[in-house]
């Protein structure tokens, strides 16, 4: 039996799309074809050569572009595809079409792999997810894929793919240790937040970050990094950095993004500027062997990485660049299904989390029987429900505010009944929250699965005729999604209400139970993404 392609019609949204030997795999081909287009080796270069003029590869761009852009039309035009460009200027965009319809309608054209870049982040997600549906109702013969080609201040895949396998050129294949210096505005540059999972290939990583405080690299992505075992470490110049003795043999420069910043940085740009800019009397601080990279573009007034230093042994940033068309090329391939065949992925992939048990109702009839003692000031009703346990172990004010938040989110809050602060009987220093409502309430699924997403850890006891007849235990659950009134709360993602692009709201649970937007991929805690919801 032949193996199936893992590769063939996959999406490139972030870099964890392709697992870490996924990518090796990658970097591999393209040192192959790397040589093979040195030599000018037609056999070779053949066999990675999509070479079918029908096959669809479609540049939509709605940011500026030179290298993402034209090295990606330059790889199509090396395989003999068709290759379109979307001109967004004077596109339907412009009489406020939606993405999905947009992509809906060049899907239909026999387009195949489509090459994305705008500002709003998690753009790819969607369409992969909303474009595999159409392409299923339509009978499509290709369900379309989509490669990220930077998505706001999200993340940059191709373009991490490249760092990659330039950094490994110049470690000599070695995925042992890397030490990188991420220079300039990490705040806003989504190819230094592909580098938090991207540098996972290299088993021992150390990450300096250099940039002011008004560049700071954001948190979730530092966090990240932590999580993966990276030492990370941050300094506040270039000059800060140089006092010190343990340096980075490969520099990575970032532009300051200005058309992304607001006025009163703007005002400051030019000491901004010189924290992050190379000077020539750093050059004898650096320790030997050391590489600059920038993805590019560089300020032809203002450059981090002066121009004086195109011409010394410093400069890894025009190879880089180059090796951006080799690694589009062999990509392409790959999702073409045009190779690839013969990788064979030593782990399962990984799965995506189900709906695993996190609401478990108690068996009533298995309970010992146990002296009825209720809490302080808590009458017992005779029909109704109790929600006990809630926020256990926060403090009294704030689970206060969360149980008026749990009255809003299921509807109580226009009920007779209270409000409750006690103490657990095991723990007097230990604080919960118990809301009570006398009535008949029949609780659905969805209503059960709202609770335990708004009050994971709680207990809901259903109350008829003076007796327990449903008792739950809930649980933080694996995703949050379906309901209406939730929005992720950063507002450049494409399921943010205010960018009306009618993408429902869908959060995974992550190792660290945070709640991960599946779109932009912005960290919430629970009640994070409960405070923001539209009432
Ligand atoms: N590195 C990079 O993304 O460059 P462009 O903006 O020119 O595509």
């Amino acid at each position: 039996m032949e193996n199936q392609n893992v590769f063939a019609g996959r999406s490139l949204c972030v870099i964890e799309d392709f697992s870490k030997e996924e990518r090796m795999y990658l970097f591999e081909q393209v040192k192959i074809l790397k040589k093979a287009l040195e030599k000018q080796d037609d056999q070779t270069l053949e066999h990675y050569r999509i070479n079918d003029k029908d096959f669809g590869i479609y540049e939509v761009f709605l940011e500026d572009s030179t290298r993402t852009k034209e090295s990606f039309r330059n790889a199509a035009n090396f395989h003999h595809a068709k290759v379109s460009e979307l001109n967004s200027d004077s596109s339907s965009f412009n009489k406020g079409e939606s993405y999905a319809d947009t992509f809906y309608t060049l899907s239909g054209y026999s387009n195949t792999i489509f090459i994305v870049r705008s500002k709003l982040e998690g753009v790819c997600r969607w369409l992969e997810e909303t474009c595999s549906a159409y392409a299923k109702r339509n009978s499509l013969y290709r369900k379309p894929a989509f490669i990220n080609a930077g998505d706001g201040k999200h993340e940059h895949p191709t373009q991490e793919l490249l760092d990659e396998f330039t950094f490994l050129e110049d470690n000599n294949w070695s995925t042992e240790r890397l030490h990188l210096a991420l220079v300039g505005d990490l705040f806003h540059g989504r190819t230094v937040h592909s580098k938090a999972d991207g540098l996972k290939i290299f088993k021992s990583v150390t990450v300096d970050l250099i940039a002011p405080v008004e560049l700071a690299m954001p948190d979730t992505y530092v966090q990240k990094m932590r999580e993966n075992g990276y030492e990370v470490r941050s300094f506040s110049s270039i000059e800060e950095y140089l006092e010190q003795k343990d340096l980075a043999d490969k520099w990575y420069f970032t532009r300051p993004q200005l058309e992304r910043m607001g006025d009163r940085i703007l005002q400051r740009q030019a000491e901004l500027r010189r924290t992050i800019t190379f000077r020539k009397e750093f050059i004898s601080l650096l320790k030997e062997g050391t590489k600059f990279y920038h993805p590019l573009p560089r300020h032809k007034v203002h450059p981090t990485i002066p121009t004086f230093l195109d011409d010394t042994e410093l400069n890894g940033w025009e190879r880089q660049s180059i090796n951006g068309m080799y690694v589009r090329i062999v990509l392409l391939a790959l999702i073409a299904g045009k190779i690839g065949a013969e990788f064979l992925p030593s782990l399962p992939a990984p799965v995506l989390p189900t709906e695993e048990d996190y609401i478990t109702e108690v068996d009533l009839a298995s309970m010992p029987v146990k002296e009825k003692v209720v809490s302080e000031g808590v009458q017992p009703i005779h029909d109704g429900l109790v929600i006990d346990h809630i926020c256990k172990g926060d403090t009294p004010s704030e689970i206060r505010d969360h149980m008026r938040l749990i009255s809003s989110v299921l509807g109580l809050d226009c009920q007779k009944g209270g409000e409750w602060v006690s103490t657990g009987h095991k723990d007097e220093n230990q604080f919960k929250g118990i809301i009570f409502r006398p009535g008949n309430f029949e609780l659905s699924r969805k209503h059960l699965k709202r609770l335990s997403a708004v009050a994971p850890g709680c207990t809901l006891n259903l109350i008829k005729g003076g007796r327990v007849v449903n008792k739950y235990r809930l649980h933080l659950p694996p995703r949050i999604y379906n309901f209406e009134d939730l929005a992720c709360t950063n507002e450049a993602c494409i399921s943010h209400p205010e960018q009306d692009e009618g993408v429902p709201a869908l959060f995974f649970r992550t190792k660290d139970n945070h709640f991960a937007c599946a779109y932009c991929g912005k960290n919430h805690t629970f009640k994070e993404i409960w405070k923001s919801r539209n009432k």
